[in-house]
């Protein structure tokens, strides 16, 4: 098992697969997209495999697939079916922007995919298009009704940005009323490629909550999993849940399991922190197996508490500026 200095089992990774997209939400990247990174700086798919080989012996059993869009990256369906196959990976969950993801629910089902999140920020067409800046909305509910329509365990990742989509909110949230599906919604993070944050701090999770109550009165907390992310909650005659990230006010950080693999073959063991090594140049440098475990071991040792201590460590004091696509969502 992987425990780190504050007594954490680490047993989570998500790999940030791409730092492309399809869409430019305007929360995540400038209207003209972000450098991306050149392929040649880029973790190829037989390197994330040869990690998740060694971290699956280290005690990693669940891993995320994320980027960017993970299905702009060509042979991405390729490496989940490998991935699928690594000994000891136990769960594989995907996060995607929902717009070429429809086709490749049948076969992600056979590779036993245990979970879809779905990135989705309004359901009016103008305003999904403001938003994103592409008029792709009905990509999106096509994956979202087929999801829903195989049973696949689907999560909606709601960004609630004042002024842009609070009229969504209670849409969303009726979303869980004919559907076993968790609606959450996110706290919008300065992670857009600025360093700037777009809108004064006014949804933090507590009023998104006190907001759906005014409409849901009867509104009541259920049990969270363990390692969650998200305070969970359920309606009268709801068939699915609601859910609140406190993404900027990192309430969750006690029991955060994960790691991160950024498409540039950063190791992060924080989402504000700003990498602490990098195994694709270790890799490239011939590093054995064993070595590249000491390095892992050292990471995990000296983790940050939170994401607030993660973000006072970062060597770069300019603050957290990166898009949310060059990190890993
Ligand atoms: N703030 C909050 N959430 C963000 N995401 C991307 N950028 C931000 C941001 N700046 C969300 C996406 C996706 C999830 C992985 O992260 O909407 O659902
Ligand atoms: Fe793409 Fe997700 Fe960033 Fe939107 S938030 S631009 S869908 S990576």
């Amino acid at each position: 098992m992987l425990i780190d200095n504050h007594g954490r089992t680490v047993n989570y990774l998500r790999i940030a697969v791409t730092d492309r997209c399809n869409l430019r939400c305007f929360y995540c990247m400038p209207a003209e997209g972000i450098d991306y990174v050149p392929k040649k700086h880029l973790l190829s798919y037989e390197e994330m495999l040869r990690l998740v080989r060694i971290l699956a012996t280290m005690g990693i059993s669940k891993v995320r697939i994320t980027g960017g869009e993970p299905f702009v990256r060509k042979g991405i369906m390729d490496f989940i079916l490998k991935l699928s196959q690594v000994e000891g990976i136990e769960q594989i969950n995907l996060t995607t922007n929902g717009i070429l993801t429809a086709p490749f629910i049948p076969q992600l089902l056979e590779m036993g995919i245990h979970s879809v999140n779905l990135s989705l920020d309004s359901l009016d067409k103008e305003r999904f298009f403001k938003i994103t800046r592409r008029d792709e909305l009905h990509k999106v509910l096509d994956t979202l009704h087929l999801l829903v329509k195989n049973k696949v365990k689907t999560k909606i990742n709601c960004v609630v940005m004042d002024g842009q989509n609070m009229e969504d909110i209670l849409p969303m949230v009726n979303l869980a009323k004919e559907h076993d599906i968790s609606v959450r919604f996110l706290e919008e993070m300065p992670f857009n490629g600025t360093g700037l944050r777009l809108q004064d701090f006014k949804w933090n999770f507590k009023n998104i909550l006190a907001h759906i109550k005014q409409e849901f009165p009867n509104i009541y907390k259920i049990e969270d999993a363990p390692n969650s992310t998200s305070l969970n909650y359920k309606i009268e005659g709801f068939q699915g849940s609601i859910g609140l990230i406190p993404s900027f006010s990192r309430t969750f950080c006690g029991t955060c399991n994960r790691l991160r693999l950024t498409p540039q073959g950063m190791i992060k063991t924080c989402l504000y922190d700003d990498g602490v090594f990098n195994v694709k140049d270790l890799m490239r440098a011939n590093l054995t197996n064993d070595e590249l475990q000491t390095h892992i071991l050292k990471a995990i040792g000296s983790r940050a508490k939170n994401g607030f201590e993660a973000e006072k460590n970062r060597k770069n004091q300019k603050g957290v500026s990166e898009s949310m696509s060059t990190i890993g969502g």
